[in-house]
C-alpha cells in the first residue's frame, strides 16, 4: 500500500486548516508537521501548538517530523498535543534506542529519519525498535528542493536490510517527490511518499495535486 504523506510546510499558512481538510477531502490519511528549530536545520518552523489545533480539524494520523536537536525535550508535549507518530533523526539522538523506546513507551509510533549523508548502517542496531524509517532526499530545511537521487542506492540498502531481519516497517521518502520522483522512489523500496511543495502550490488545487501523484504510483 503506497502511501502519499503531504507535509505542511508548504501549506498556504493563512488558512491551514482548510488546508488540512482539503487534503482529507482528495483521499489523504495521514500529514506530516514538519518540526524545524533553526539549529539543527536552517529554518523555524512550528511547535505543539499547531498540531494542536490540528487535531480536531481532521480524522487523520498526525506525524510530527522533528528536526530539532535534543527532541527528547519534546516528546511528552507533542503526544498530549495530539500526535500519533513522532520521527526524530539519527543525527540528534546519541542514544537512539532509548529515545525510540521512550516514543513508543508515550503509547505513539516511533519513526527515525536520515540526513543525505547519514548512511543506513548507523540504524542497524535499531531497526527492531522503529516503526517508519525515513529518508531524507533533501537537505532538510526547506520546500521546493530538488530530488537527491543519490539517496535511492540508500533506500534499496534499508530495504534489504529490513527484508533480512523479517521486518516489514514503511521507508518514507521525504523531499522532492513530485510526479516523476514518486515512481523512483517507490521502485527502490519506498511506500510512504512525503510532499509539500508538489501538494500545496499555486499550480493546481489540493485535490489535483495530490490526485496527480497518487496516479504517478499507478494505485
Ligand atoms: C524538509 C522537510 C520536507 C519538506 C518537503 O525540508 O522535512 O518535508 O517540507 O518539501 P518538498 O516536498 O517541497 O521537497
Amino acid at each position: 500500500m503506497i502511501v502519499i504523506e503531504p507535509s505542511i510546510l508548504s501549506a498556504d499558512m493563512t488558512c491551514l486548516g482548510e488546508q488540512v481538510r482539503q487534503v482529507q477531502a482528495a483521499g489523504g490519511t495521514v500529514i506530516q508537521v514538519d518540526v524545524m528549530d533553526g539549529q539543527f536545520v536552517p529554518n523555524l518552523s512550528f511547535g505543539p501548538g499547531v498540531v494542536r489545533a490540528l487535531r480536531p480539524l481532521a480524522d487523520m494520523q498526525l506525524d510530527v517530523h522533528l528536526m530539532i536537536v535534543q527532541p527528547e525535550r519534546f516528546l511528552e508535549q507533542f503526544v498530549q498535543a495530539g500526535a500519533d507518530r513522532l520521527i526524530v533523526h539519527q543525527e540528534t539522538c546519541p542514544q537512539l534506542g532509548n529515545t525510540l523506546q521512550r516514543i513508543r513507551a508515550l503509547g505513539v509510533e516511533a519513526g527515525v529519519s536520515l540526513n543525505p549523508d547519514t548512511p543506513a548502517e548507523t540504524l542497524t542496531e535499531v531497526l527492531e525498535l522503529a516503526d517508519l524509517i525515513q529518508v531524507m532526499t533533501v537537505q532538510p530545511g526547506f520546500g521546493g528542493q530538488a530530488f537527491l537521487s543519490d539517496q535511492l542506492p540508500k533506500i534499496r540498502q534499508l530495504r534489504t536490510m529490513l527484508e533480512q531481519r523479517g521486518l516489514t516497517i514503511p521507508i518514507a521518502v521525504d523531499g522532492g517527490i513530485d510526479i516523476h520522483t514518486t515512481p523512483l522512489a517507490v521502485a527502490a523500496g519506498a511506500s510512504v511518499l512525503v510532499a509539500g511543495s508538489s501538494v500545496f502550490n499555486k499550480k493546481g488545487s489540493i485535490e489535483e495535486n495530490f490526485a496527480a501523484l497518487r496516479a504517478s504510483v499507478g494505485r
